[in-house]
């Protein structure tokens, strides 16, 4: 069971943060300036249909993982523990993206035009930062970088 959590929060991290990556690095820089927001809805579109479960199943997957280190889940927030600490900065990384794609979806995609696309890119760019701190850190519990 464990191999296939590991490989599906794997293949599901792939989708995420690849997914930003290409939205942050090949789709944006053109959107911005040929001001194309029809292209751009129709990536984030096409994006959200597999992003968002992909999502889901890191969290679902993430946390089974984390509770399989740590089951006690009162450990989970102390810093001096090098596993605790990393299942930490996976929790930070996830309500903070939470935030972010929270506020896109529901305060600026719903009217996206000229006007707000650049908020937009304020918050793909963090979402996709975010996203490669979380393989950062997904490879620190191998690595012991964090
Ligand atoms: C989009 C979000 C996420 C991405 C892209 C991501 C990515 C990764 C990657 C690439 C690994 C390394 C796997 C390996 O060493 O073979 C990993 C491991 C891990 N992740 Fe995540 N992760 C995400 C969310 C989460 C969340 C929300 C949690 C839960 C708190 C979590 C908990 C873990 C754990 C515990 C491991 C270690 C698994 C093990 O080696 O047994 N991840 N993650």
């Amino acid at each position: 069971m464990y191999g296939i959590f590991l490989f599906l929060h794997i293949l599901a991290a792939t989708v995420w943060t690849g997914g930003h990556l290409v939205l942050a690095c090949g789709i944006l820089p053109g959107v911005l300036k040929n001001r194309d927001i029809e292209f751009l809805q129709r990536f984030e579109n096409a994006f959200e249909k597999i992003g968002i479960p992909a999502l889901i199943i890191q969290v679902l997957t993430g946390l089974h993982l984390a509770f399989r280190m740590l089951p006690d889940t009162s450990m989970w927030f102390d810093f001096n523990n090098p596993i605790s600490r990393i299942v930490s900065i996976k929790v930070i990384l996830l309500l903070t993206t939470i935030a972010f794609a929270l506020d896109a979806r529901l305060r600026i995609i719903p009217k996206l035009s000229q006007d707000n696309v650049v908020s937009l890119t304020w918050h793909i760019i963090p979402v996709t930062i975010i996203s490669v701190l979380f393989v950062l850190a997904g490879v620190s519990f191998r690595t012991g970088w964090l």
